[in-house]
């Protein structure tokens, strides 16, 4: 079978570095996962090419597939990914009504880049070939396909939540992205909850809904790479070590969790000195006005915090502002006593699965609102509103003893290693026709 692949985000892109062209790597669970799906099966990628040389790679061939870039000119990126993108969707798939703008135009532009896909996807299809589209950026895709007399079998993968029937209808076009999604033979989310709220959305806005063609399977990690074999431990630190990495997004909830990290020290000043919580916090959608806004008010509250608690030779919160080396984030699984993992809602959360397959006997902490957090829940769960919650959790994450840890880690590994990749993709590209 051949595949045709369709996301926003490539597996990588061609960026200029001072006089240098460098290659930036896309780490995220789903690019591997459909490397992995290309490489064995052959096919194609249709992607933005959103790097600043893409535009030299617009086609480009590897051992087994092709990757054909999608160029966007300035106005068309502004209007398709920063705003209805990322200024509308993302925040209403988040329940986060406050942050979403309405932006004139900005519906047009983003149906304008689906055709522009539509039209690659075209070019490059058999009559057999399997057209799998991901992911909030192409909701209008498949129905562009439709309508231009594509048969093909299309698998929609959505990786963000999905939220109730009225919320979601308060987009201007809700009835035509449920309408176009729909038009897909199969529909994939990660949970239940979200494949329900897709069903009610299908009922509320189209009179009727096809929920034997809506799955909920939820995309898995690499645990061939996520492995206490494949990294090395920090040994410079002596005191416990509390890890996160998130992207910078107000969906992570990552103000809120430093308030817990004040809230235990304010309570249990006998742990002063005695952890350290590194908070990786990585780069993202830096051309959105939500996002410039809300590093202001984390680093505002990370440098309150150090500044109450810190001495000269220690401060609780050590806060990185970059993208990592996977090596390196390899080595923070594995030497996290504790991981902290507490968005306010997300659509599955890869990094609470990764830290489960690298560390040794690690402590997972999960929201309650993650989607993985379904899955694992022999992990402590905690409502990440709930700032004395999570203060209460991390206090006795800290103080597990190695039997407990290990009970808890063995049941988690698990179920990561029984739902891994491969069982992912294999499920999805299993669905009949
Ligand atoms: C989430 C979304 C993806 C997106 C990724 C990175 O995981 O589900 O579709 O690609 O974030 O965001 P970016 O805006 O950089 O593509």
């Amino acid at each position: 079978m051949k595949y045709l692949v369709v996301t926003s985000r490539g597996p990588f892109s061609h960026e200029k570095k001072g006089k240098n062209e460098t290659i930036e790597n896309n780490v995220g669970g789903v690019a591997t996962a459909l490397k992995m799906l290309l490489s064995k099966n052959g096919g194609t990628w249709v992607c933005w090419g959103s790097g600043s040389l893409d535009i030299n790679y617009k086609s480009e061939n590897f051992s087994n597939y092709v990757i054909k870039r999608i160029i966007l000119n300035s106005t068309e990126k502004k209007k398709f990914y920063d705003e209805y993108s990322n200024g509308t969707l993302w925040p209403v798939f988040h329940y986060f009504r406050d942050r979403t703008t309405f932006y004139k135009d900005a519906f047009r532009y983003y149906l304008e880049v689906n055709r522009k896909f539509a039209r690659e996807v075209i070019e490059n299809i058999d009559d057999d070939t399997v057209i799998w589209i991901h992911d909030y950026q192409l909701a209008m895709l498949p129905g562009i396909l439709r309508e231009s007399n594509v048969k093909n079998k299309i698998i929609f993968t959505w990786h963000i939540p999905w939220v109730s029937p009225e919320f979601f209808s308060i987009i201007p076009e809700s009835r035509e992205i449920i309408k176009s999604i729909s038009s897909s033979n199969y529909i994939t989310f990660h949970i239940d909850n979200y494949r329900e709220n897709f069903i009610n959305s299908q009922r509320f806005l189209l009179g009727s809904s096809t929920p034997s063609r809506v799955y909920s399977i939820p995309l898995g990690i690499d645990t061939k790479f996520f492995s206490p074999k494949n990294a090395k431990k920090i040994n410079n630190i002596k005191a416990k070590i509390i890890f996160s990495i998130d992207r910078l997004d107000y969906t992570k909830g990552l103000t809120l969790r430093v308030l817990a990290i004040e809230d235990l020290l304010t309570e249990h000043p006998e742990l002063l000195k005695k952890f350290v919580y590194i908070m990786n916090v990585t780069p993202s959608r830096t051309t959105v006005s939500e996002y410039i806004n809300m590093k202001k008010e984390l680093e505002m509250s990370v440098g309150r915090v150090n500044g109450r608690f810190g001495t000269i030779d220690w401060r609780p919160i050590i806060y990185m502002y970059r993208k990592i080396r996977d090596k390196t984030l390899l080595s923070y699984y594995k030497s996290a006593d504790v991981a902290l993992i507490t968005p306010l809602i997300d659509g599955l959360n890869l990094v609470s699965k990764e830290f489960v397959a690298t560390t040794e006997n690690g402590v997972l902490i999960i929201s309650r609102f993650a989607g993985a957090s379904k899955e694992l829940s022999s992990a402590i769960t905690v409502n990440p509103y709930n700032i004395k919650e999570t203060a209460n959790a991390i206090l006795k994450a800290l103080s597990m003893d190695v039997n407990e840890r290990n009970n808890m880690i063995s049941k988690l590994k698990n179920t990561v290693v029984k739902r891994d990749i491969k069982w992912w993709y294999r499920r999805i590209t299993a669905l009949p026709r």
